[in-house]
């Protein structure tokens, strides 16, 4: 936007309040809807003038009588000599424009009132430069491999509020409208929009430039609307078996032709999924996807013009790891998911976002592993969140997942893995009470039902309810509304505590909410809880659909089951975790779960999912004093037979954290009991020092990785000595060629053990190499040397870089080297001394990563007080500080209260 606008602008608004009553609801008025856009693009894109001008008639239906025109628009250069407000038969005219610069509005104000019922053709003629900032119409470039020349593009990126930026807009998700798309450009270039080109045209006084038509895009939020002009390549264009056999054409940098392409390969099979899955088929004719070397997120699901994240895509050059690659797998199903949900079917505000983002999440967790079921991708992940969830959800201010946004910043803070999260897990327990059945009966409904419309989550509800009525798996009385919004309106998450009369065999169940850190209260939060309680004598664990729910407001319930479990058979509430609460036993029936997990063959039959869930329930209430960790650590035994990744995972993740909160005489017990714990597991695994590139199968690199990375620290056996002959081995006139998913083990090692020559060695080639997935891994290898006086040199080198990857090296190598015993504390005091330029580097997001990674290796509470001392007048910190602020007392007050428990069950075992 150029400076004179401005000034104008910022006069405008200083003179407004005398004159008008402002209009200062965040939402736009009601008053009119927009019903179709025309929408002409010029787009300027050579090295020295990168700009696009535009123009937009948008048809509206006054559905109130109104005297003005309210939309959205920012950072738009708009010519008001030439907007225009007709009607059928004559002009409006314009008195005079009000914007407002929280909201973004736009408002032209008019010589007469719109009648109702009637519809109006505004026009608007507007330019701006294509930006920097991912965001709107933005531009982006790439350099060639061969002449290095600097390609420019041009991409928009919409989503949440940024059309707005691009086009004068009524900008919220629930205006759907049509839209005939026109882009001029430079016949050099490729000119794409959500559908396919229907002619074009010499540009009428430009030379070599065209204006290409598109087909009308169906009724769409403006969010999902998407153009690019750009001059990539086509890698492949494939038909894909839909129904009506969508089109995919793949549009990358040249570099990137000859590599594999995760999204090329799955687009078409994820998107023929989802048709049989949701039966409902997919709308448009052709898909373009495009790989943009700059992106604000990882993709975005556009309509007919999806686009990826170059940055975020694995590399294959040589150098390939299998984490990335089965999280950009899940994007990509992830993106077409939100085709149904998102795009077709659209939540009426952003307080709803998870209403897009949960099931996507979701359905690509199950898109994953249908489609490769022998990976078994999607239920790792759901794994992973579960993890997550419970242990982010029990802080003190956890949000709710649907709660109120205004603002642009408001809405685009909304988008946090939390939410796609909790999102996905509210789903999950929806297939899981209901049934598969009834689920997708109450999913297709929905989405038949609110075709090219609106929602809100009570929408959902319904649609869900009725099936499950229809289909009996709910009483004709139950109101799933109430008891879903137990879920979504609020954070946090109950502890449901049983205990049994082994008498009577009655039960006795309550909730209460569970926090980390602080003893069980009486906090008067509840919850909906479905029960499905599962029996040792019938362990099925299939069987998820509830018998009863604990209501809210909280009673507690006395159950006499119909066939009373007899007194030495365990029971287990919440099989496969399907809902997301913690569950408290009475001792006994604790004892008898252990017995059968020790003794019984196949743990008697316990889902993996719950034995994970045992083991973080169990761990995470005897750091609240509800159990002891001699309780806990009992439990942990039954380890030494487990072989499967998820519960392993879980536990030692946990106990891992403790590790930093103990002294050094009790870190060294600690380690002891590690390695005997380890033991076992490593032993049942191939010797790292044979590993090659190829040796392990796809399926099983996870839990390779977590056994050798975790016992390479913990001094497992002879785990260090076999990544070090692995490491040099390898070594090969300088070239490395260590398998990339063991790199990091191995050189992590090497480190460890070696001295400055090992350093040099490894800085050496982090320093040449051009990988950017490679060099993530040796930074964060580099923080496991011994010696800070080295890593002081790669710290200074990184952070002293102007260029973003590699300034982002330091980081990864601080975030290893805050969980190790030898540098911990010099890197804490190094990040203390570094702080300004640490703030003004990084995001505030990365600035919370980093400090909570800090809070947690920090033991007393002077170190706690100079942290806070330190960064409390760097504003960058503001918001991160509080938080690792309350980490660190939650952490102290573990010292005082558990860790002597903690001990003293450790001493027992080792
Ligand atoms: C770039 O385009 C502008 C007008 O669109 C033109 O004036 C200028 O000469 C062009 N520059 C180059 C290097 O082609
Ligand atoms: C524009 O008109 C709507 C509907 O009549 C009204 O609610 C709103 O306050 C007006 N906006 C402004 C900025 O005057
Ligand atoms: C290419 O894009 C990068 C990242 O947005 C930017 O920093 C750089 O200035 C651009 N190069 C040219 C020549 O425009
Ligand atoms: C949109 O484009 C279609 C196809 O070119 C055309 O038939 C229709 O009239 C256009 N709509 C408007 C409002 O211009
Ligand atoms: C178009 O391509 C030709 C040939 O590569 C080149 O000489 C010319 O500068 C390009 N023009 C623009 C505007 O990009
Ligand atoms: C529980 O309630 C009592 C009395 O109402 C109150 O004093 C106490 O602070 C509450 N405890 C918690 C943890 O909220
Ligand atoms: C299970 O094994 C442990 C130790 O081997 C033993 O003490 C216990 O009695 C066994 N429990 C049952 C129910 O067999
Ligand atoms: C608690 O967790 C939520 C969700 O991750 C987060 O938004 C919030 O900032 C956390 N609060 C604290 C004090 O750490
Ligand atoms: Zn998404």
């Amino acid at each position: 936007m150029s400076q004179p606008t401005k000034c104008y602008l910022i006069l405008l608004i200083l003179a407004i309040p005398s004159t008008w009553a402002t209009y200062d609801h965040y939402r736009l008025p009601n008053s009119l809807e927009p019903l179709h856009y025309n929408l002409r693009i010029l787009t300027h894109l050579n090295s020295t003038d990168q700009r696009f001008e535009g123009s937009v008639k948008v048809e509206i239906l006054a559905k109130e009588s109104a005297k003005n025109i309210t939309l959205h628009s920012t950072n738009l250069k708009i010519d008001e000599d030439r907007t225009s407000v007709m009607s059928d038969h004559e002009k409006i005219s314009v008195t005079s424009i009000e914007t407002n610069e929280v909201y973004n509005f736009y408002t032209l104000h008019l010589s007469q009132q719109l009648e109702k019922n009637t519809i109006y053709q505004l026009e608007m003629h507007f330019e701006a430069s294509l930006n920097d900032s991912q965001s709107g119409y933005y531009k982006s470039n790439y350099t060639d491999a061969i002449t290095k020349e600097v390609h420019h593009l041009a991409v928009t990126q919409f989503s949440p509020t940024f059309a707005r930026q691009a086009f004068p807009c009524f900008d919220e998700p629930s205006w759907k409208s049509t839209f005939n798309v026109t882009l001029g450009y430079h016949k050099n270039y490729t000119g794409l929009s959500g559908t396919p080109i229907i002619g074009c045209q010499e540009h009428e006084s430009l030379e070599n430039y065209v204006w290409c038509d598109h087909e009308p895009l169906l009724r769409t939020s403006t969010y999902l609307v998407a153009y690019a002009v750009h001059d990539l390549r086509n890698a492949a264009t494939q038909e894909s078996s839909t129904h009506n056999g969508v089109i995919f054409r793949n549009w990358m940098e040249p570099k990137l032709l000859d590599q594999e392409m995760i999204s090329l390969d799955m687009a078409p099979k994820l998107l023929t999924f989802y048709e049989n899955l949701f039966q409902m088929d997919f709308p448009l004719v052709k898909i373009d996807q495009v790989t943009v070397p700059t992106h604000r997120f990882t993709a975005m699901e556009n309509w007919g013009l999806v686009t990826y994240n170059e940055e975020r895509l694995p590399q294959n050059t040589g150098y390939n790891l299998q984490e990335q690659k089965d999280q950009t797998s899940f994007t990509v199903a992830h993106e077409y998911a939100h085709q149904w949900f998102g795009n077709l079917v659209t939540m009426k505000w952003w307080n709803d976002l998870w209403l897009k983002e949960g099931p996507s999440t979701y359905f690509g967790y199950l898109a994953l592993d249908a489609l490769q079921p022998e990976l078994t991708r999607g239920e790792r992940f759901v794994d992973r969140d579960l993890a997550n969830f419970f242990d982010k959800d029990s802080n003190a201010t956890v949000p709710a997942i649907s709660k109120d946004v205004k603002d642009p910043k408001e809405i685009l803070a909304q988008f946090t893995e939390y939410v796609y999260q909790k999102g996905s897990l509210t789903m999950r327990m929806l297939h899981k009470l209901l049934g598969e059945e009834v689920f997708f009966q109450g999913i297709r409904s929905f989405l038949s039902r609110y075709y090219l419309r609106n929602v809100a989550q009570g929408d959902l509800w319904n649609s869900l309810q009725e099936a499950a009525l229809q289909k009996k798996v709910i009483p004709s009385n139950f109101n799933l509304s109430r008891a879903m919004d137990s879920w979504t309106l609020q954070g946090g998450y109950p502890l449901v505590t049983l205990n049994r009369n082994y008498e009577t065999g009655s039960l006795t169940l309550k909730q209460t909410r569970f926090f980390k850190g602080q003893e069980l209260g009486n906090d008067t939060s509840c919850w909906w809880v479905p029960l499905s309680l599962v029996r040792q004598t019938l362990p099925n664990f299939d069987q998820t659909i509830p018998k009863l729910w604990l209501e809210c407001p909280a009673v507690t319930e006395d159950l006499q089951l119909v066939e009373t479990p007899s007194s030495d058979e365990w029971i287990i509430l919440n099989p496969q975790v399907s809902t997301i609460f913690r569950v408290n036993y009475d001792e006994k029936n604790w004892r008898l779960i252990m017995n059968s997990l020790l003794n019984d063959t196949n743990f008697g039959g316990i889902h993996r999912l719950n034995r994970a869930q045992l083991i973080d329930d169990l761990l995470a209430l005897a750091a609240v004093q509800v159990h002891t960790y001699d309780t806990a650590f009992d439990l942990l035994t039954y380890l030494e037979k487990e072989r499967e990744l998820g519960p392993w995972q879980r536990a030692v993740n946990i106990i891992n954290k403790l590790r930093p909160l103990l002294d050094d005489e009790e870190a060294k017990r600690f380690k002891i009991y590690m390695q005997k714990l380890l033991l076992p597991l490593y032993k049942s695994f191939p010797k790292l020092s044979g590993i090659t590139g190829s040796s392990t199968a796809i399926k099983d690199i996870p839990f390779a990785h977590f056994v050798y990375s975790q016992a390479c620290r913990y001094h497992v056996d002879d785990c260090t000595d076999q990544a070090k002959i692995l490491t040099i081995s390898h070594r090969n006139g300088g070239n490395h060629e260590l398998p990339s998913n063991f790199q990091q083990i191995a050189y992590c090692s090497f480190l460890e053990e070696g001295s400055e020559t090992e350093f040099q060695e490894v800085f050496g080639h982090f320093q040449n190499t051009t990988n950017e997935s490679q060099r993530r891994v040796l930074a964060s290898s580099l923080g496991c040397s011994r010696n800070f006086k080295n890593f002081e040199k790669f710290l200074n080198y990184t952070l002293g870089s102007n260029e973003k990857p590699l300034s982002d090296c330091c980081l990864l190598a601080v975030k290893t080297a805050l969980r190790r015993d030898h540098l911990v504390t010099p890197t804490g005091n190094y990040i203390l001394n570094h702080a300004k330029i640490l703030g003004e580097k990084f995001k505030k997001k990365e600035l919370t990563g980093l400090l909570l990674g800090l809070a947690e290796s920090l033991r007393s509470p002077e170190e706690l007080e100079q942290l806070k001392d330190q960064l409390e007048d760097i504003k960058q910190f503001k918001e991160s500080l509080p938080k690792a602020l309350y980490l660190g007392k939650i952490n102290q007050k573990w010292r005082k209260d558990c860790s002597s428990d903690f001990i003293t069950a450790l001493g027992k075992r080792i």
